[in-house]
């Protein structure tokens, strides 16, 4: 298995530099942002970066500043405002229920973000209980269960083959959990969830979805696909503000053990011994996230109201335009773990063939003000499989990428392959940068106070 060149011949492909696809789905905070070239000029910032952290919705950011008047302590005040926050943090956790399909014995942990979600869950599985997973999975569904000694299955050529070798897998021993993607970090691609659900549950497994991607890319349904839980975050889902969740079977969180040990989480303490009380409170000890939670239902709510299919359909049109001008390009060849799985989400990984990825990513960054990401994208072992070890670049799509977007990045692939950077490049502590880089880092927006404060790459 290794790199696959998507076809062409499902999408158009583009050769203007001009775009009349489609606008933004949604409103987001911060789309008219400039930021510099090292021309010295500035340009609108092109983020096709939602994958790893996706820009706050307008409506998200709105409701915050309407609650923060109204912020107090949660669970533990006689204040009138610690009543509401506390009616509002826990409205909050049902609405984020109610957007993920939560059936009646469900329910969600607020927590910090996937990664959290699944760490959380991993202290839950029942003692004993093995876990079977892919070797597609993003870190944050690996690691946990890697230290549960999990079994790591290699994916195979096909999607069908895959499923095949899971249920083989599935058939020889018994497991307590499957831990399986709704969509690669990597590829935007997954295995059907409800053929994972029915071969996992035929044999007695629960399964755990890393909704991570999926979620906010097409939103998910516990009660319809029939998985056992999901796991998600508000930053990739237009709510960055800290809160993520898991929500599912309550039977499991009730007896797990409690993920953090403090206040809140107990029934009654003496200085020799602790009752811990029952799910959710038991997973959230400590002051919760308040705001986070509230941001994070008000996406949640913004996205449910948008029409059936919308989101499906804006990131397919987009996605079409995105890999059809991609595989256009001599020298562009598009990753895919399967050849026969069925749309992926908007999450386009490239390599440019013979060019360092990281160099690329900071050429689009330095030269076109556009924002992508580069490098093994948490998933060491899936780009390992992929035959690209050294890592790739990474374009995703959100609610709030237009055509115009994609289309930059095309123009900018081109003009990389067509006549090179114009500034010298070079690594520096593992990441590519401008030698010599002449863009103010925070001085351009007026955050100078914070200058020294290093940007990181990926
Ligand atoms: N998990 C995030 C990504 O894939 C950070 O970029």
């Amino acid at each position: 298995m290794s790199v696959i060149t998507e076809s062409a011949t499902c999408a158009p492909t583009r050769t203007d530099a001009r775009s009349t696809g489609p606008g933004a789905l949604l409103p987001v905070v911060g789309a008219a942002t400039r930021v510099p070239l090292i021309d010295g000029s500035t340009r609108t910032y092109a983020n096709l970066d939602s994958a790893a952290s996706a820009p706050a919705l307008e409506a998200v950011a709105a409701r915050v500043t309407e609650v923060l008047p109204l912020y107090a302590s949660v669970h533990r005040g006689a204040g009138y405002l610690s009543q509401v926050s506390t009616a509002l943090y826990e409205a909050s956790r049902h609405t984020i229920e109610r957007f993920v399909g939560a059936r009646e014995d469900d329910l969600a942990i607020i927590t910090r973000n996937t990664t959290d979600a699944l760490n959380l869950l991993a202290g839950c599985v029942p003692p004993g209980g093995k876990v079977l997973v892919l070797d597609v999975e993003h870190h944050a569904n690996l690691l946990p269960w890697q230290r549960l000694n999990a079994t790591v299955l290699p994916f195979e050529d096909t999607v069908a083959g895959t499923l095949e070798a899971l249920a083989r897998e599935l058939a020889t021993t018994s497991y307590a959990l499957v831990a399986t993607t709704g969509a690669s970090n990597v590829t935007g691609e997954a295995l059907p969830i409800d053929d994972v659900v029915r071969l996992a549950h035929d044999a007695g497994a629960r399964v755990v979805v890393d909704g991570a991607q999926l979620v906010p890319h097409r939103g998910f349904s516990l009660a319809e696909t029939g998985a056992d839980y999901v796991a998600f975050s508000g930053h990739k889902t237009y709510a960055p503000f800290g809160a993520g969740a898991l929500v599912g079977r309550r039977d499991w969180l009730d007896e797990g053990t409690p993920y953090l040990a403090g206040g809140g989480a107990v029934k009654h303490v003496r200085v020799d011994r602790t009752l811990w009380t029952t799910a959710p409170a038991r997973h959230e000890a400590g002051s919760p996230n308040v705001i986070g939670a509230i941001a994070l239902a008000e996406a949640c709510e913004t996205l449910a109201a948008l029409p059936d299919g919308a989101l499906e359909a804006h990131e397919r049109e987009l996605r079409l335009l995105l890999v059809g001008g991609l595989v256009a390009i001599d020298g562009v060849e598009v990753v895919r773990i399967w050849a026969d799985s069925v749309e992926p989400i908007g999450v386009v990984t490239f390599n440019v063939a013979g060019h360092d990825p990281g160099l690329v990513a900071a050429y689009l960054a330095a030269e076109h003000g556009i924002g992508v990401r580069d490098g093994k994208f948490c998933a060491h072992p899936l780009l390992a499989r992929l035959g690209v070890p050294a890592g790739a670049v990474r374009a995703s799509i959100g609610v709030g990428t237009d055509a115009e977007t994609v289309d930059r990045l095309l123009v900018g692939v081109r003009a990389y392959l067509a006549d090179g950077p114009t500034a010298t490049y070079e690594v520096v502590d593992g990441c590519w940068t401008v030698q010599n880089d002449p863009r103010p880092l925070l001085e351009l927006h007026g955050l100078s106070a914070l200058a020294g404060t290093a940007a990181a790459c990926a």
